[in-house]
């Protein structure tokens, strides 16, 4: 039910019109679509509001695949799965999340398989399943498994293609091209709905529920270079900051080995996976030197670093030795056609290259953000601090890359991002299913939460500043990439510190030259750009404070140790960020969740020790 008013009280002038739901998800990618299918298929009144066309969501660019110990074409199990990622984490995940991820994901792909996505198949007809960078058989210790569930390079989009239209066959409203401003919050701390912004036709869309879950993926483009699609602008951590909650982990952020040199488009892990290999000037497989067992596919955040010393230590290829070749003319050119089809159309596109023949230019390119809005496994949004290391906050989930379980922990392997967001979407609509009173009424509108944040709209859309938004986000990309990169300093951290502090204080110089209600890409880059400042100044200051290399978070002044500059006794420990108007942040520690959650795995198995490939 809508009901349209155009005025609203002491609101600014707009053209309101209000609705109420049981669940409202923000997000219409992999986690949002999974969590909107499940939350309407248990007949709750769903809305889900997206910025974006569903089908257009970043999940659609995922390619390689979906991990789950399905056990199609090698040995597998949960168990090794869950040890892969807990290595793969550096040991900063949560284990209750990640042994909930290893258990639930083959439930999870066989439930996309009847929902019909069209995985590819191996020769009995089963899923076909490919090797992925750090998953191993036997606790790490033999050959690479395959456990990486493909539909060809396109694996994304054959998801997300399959979950709209089941969400639509379930009733699921669809709200689509609507930008979402902010949380509605009441005075006790409860999210009781959000307000979006018609881009099509200007209208103000205030949304009452009693779940509101945020799916509005990372932040990928607070970097100048990033696999990630324009519209990976943190909006869902940006409205969580300016609610007053926490963000937890920030500073770690995933560099993808291969994105296309100068373009920064992804080249698959999958790549590796079929049997490509990197080398550099001197013609020489290098990852065997650094990672002599799982070579290639090693963790991303490890060849990453590895094919940054070779540039650095003048062995980058090219005319300014400055990124590395990835073979693939070795392979059979049926393999590239049938399983890498994707891949190999945007190496010809955009580095002019046919890989039947030819390797590809690539450099280590800004690619996930495992840290984002603190939650359980089930979804539900910590307002944690040290003290109140699992306090809820009312009303609120958040789920995929937008959330921290923290089912990633310092580092994410590949593939367990398509997984996360399946099982934790799938989670997120389990528990509601549980915690909604079907009976109760959906909470009315809080005008007054209402009024203020469309007085910082109305702000933003009549700025009269004289910095234009496009100069100060090139500012915070450059910024960030040259301060927060693959390799970190205490020097680096606090000049990217000082660059951001810097920034944050320009923004109420900024210029907004469109005042139309009407797909005004101005104002939305605006809203954007303060979304991703509030993602960004929290990623440096939580980086500068945490003194140890772990995962990506690979501090060139911390490298000793047994565990190579990983200090847990002082820092296996989760970050708190907050952030408020005037950009200060505040950091807290919550710890690490170390207990399992089911038996069938010796606790042993996955206790700290060092992390070699
Ligand atoms: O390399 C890839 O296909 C990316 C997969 C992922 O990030 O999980």
């Amino acid at each position: 039910m809508a009901s349209v008013s155009s005025s609203a009280g002491a609101s600014p002038a707009y053209r309101y019109v209000d609705h109420a739901y049981d669940v409202v998800v923000v997000g219409a990618g992999g986690a949002g679509l999974r969590a909107t299918l499940g939350m309407a298929e248990q007949g709750l009144r769903t809305a889900c509001i997206t910025k974006v066309f569903p089908t257009r969501s970043h999940t659609v660019a995922a390619q390689g695949g979906i991990a789950a110990s399905l056990q199609n074409m090698t040995p597998d199990s949960w168990q090794w799965h869950l040890y892969d990622t807990v290595k793969g984490s550096d040991w900063l995940g949560d284990v209750d999340a990640m042994q909930y991820l290893a258990m639930e994901a083959p439930k999870a792909v066989y439930e996309l398989e009847h929902y019909g996505v069209p995985f590819s198949r191996n020769e009995e007809g089963k899923i076909y399943q490919r090797p992925f960078g750090g998953h191993m058989q036997n606790y790490g210790e033999g050959p690479p498994v395959q456990r990486t569930c493909a539909a060809a390079d396109r694996t994304g989009h054959a998801i997300l293609h399959t979950l709209y239209g089941q969400s639509l066959r379930n009733n699921a409203q669809f709200f689509i091209e609507y930008f979402a401003l902010d949380l509605i919050m009441s005075e006790d701390g409860r999210c009781t709905g959000v307000i979006a912004w018609c881009l099509d036709d200007g209208t103000i869309h205030r949304f009452s529920a009693k779940m509101v879950v945020l799916a509005t993926g990372g932040y990928g483009r607070a970097y100048f270079s990033a696999t990630s699609a324009h519209t990976c602008t943190g909006d869902g951590g940006g409205m969580v900051a300016r609610a007053g909650l926490p963000l937890q982990d920030m500073e770690f952020v995933q560099f993808h080995p291969t994105g296309i040199y100068g373009a920064g488009c992804l080249i698959t892990e999958g790549a590796r996976g079929e049997g490509g290999y990197l080398v550099n000037s001197e013609g020489e497989r290098f990852m065997e030197r650094y990672a002599p067992s799982a070579k290639d596919l090693a963790s991303r955040d490890v060849v990453s670093r590895c094919m940054t010393l070779e540039i650095r230590e003048g062995r980058g290829v090219g005319k300014n030795k400055d990124h590395i070749f990835l073979h693939l003319d070795h392979l059979d050119p049926a393999v590239l056609h049938e399983r890498l089809p994707g891949i190999s159309e945007s190496a010809r596109i955009f580095a002019g290259v046919d890989v039947t023949r030819e390797p590809i230019p690539v450099l280590p390119t800004v690619h996930y953000n495992m840290g984002g809005i603190p939650t359980n496994f089930w979804g539900e949004v910590l307002n944690a601090n040290s003290e109140n290391p699992e306090r809820l906050a009312p009303g609120l989930m958040a789920v995929g890359e937008a959330g921290c379980a923290s089912v990633h922990g310092a580092n994410r392997l590949g593939s367990n991002s398509l997984i996360d967001l399946v099982v934790f979407g799938r989670a997120a609509a389990i528990r509601a299913g549980q915690v909604i009173d079907r009976n109760e009424a959906i909470p009315s509108l809080d005008k007054a939460a209402c009024d203020q944040i469309m007085t910082r709209f109305d702000g933003l859309r009549h700025a009269k500043g004289s910095t234009p938004t496009a100069v100060l986000r090139e500012k915070m990309q450059r910024a960030m990439q040259e301060d927060a990169a693959v390799f970190r300093t205490q020097e680096s951290l606090e000049s990217g510190c000082q660059r951001l502090s810097a920034i944050w204080k320009e923004l109420p110089d900024v210029k907004v030259v469109d005042r139309s209600m009407i797909w005004n890409s101005d104002l939305v880059e605006t809203l954007e750009l303060h979304n991703l400042m509030a993602n960004a100044i929290t990623t440096v200051y939580g980086a500068e404070a945490r003194k140890e290399s772990r995962g990506s978070h690979a501090r060139e002044d911390y490298t000793d140790g047994p565990f190579a500059g990983r200090d847990d006794v002082n820092w296996r420990k989760h970050t708190l960020a907050w952030l408020n108007e005037a950009g200060d942040v505040t950091l807290d520690y919550r710890p690490v969740h170390t207990e399992l959650i089911a038996e069938g795995i010796d606790p042993k198995k996955i206790e700290p020790k060092a992390r070699v490939y």
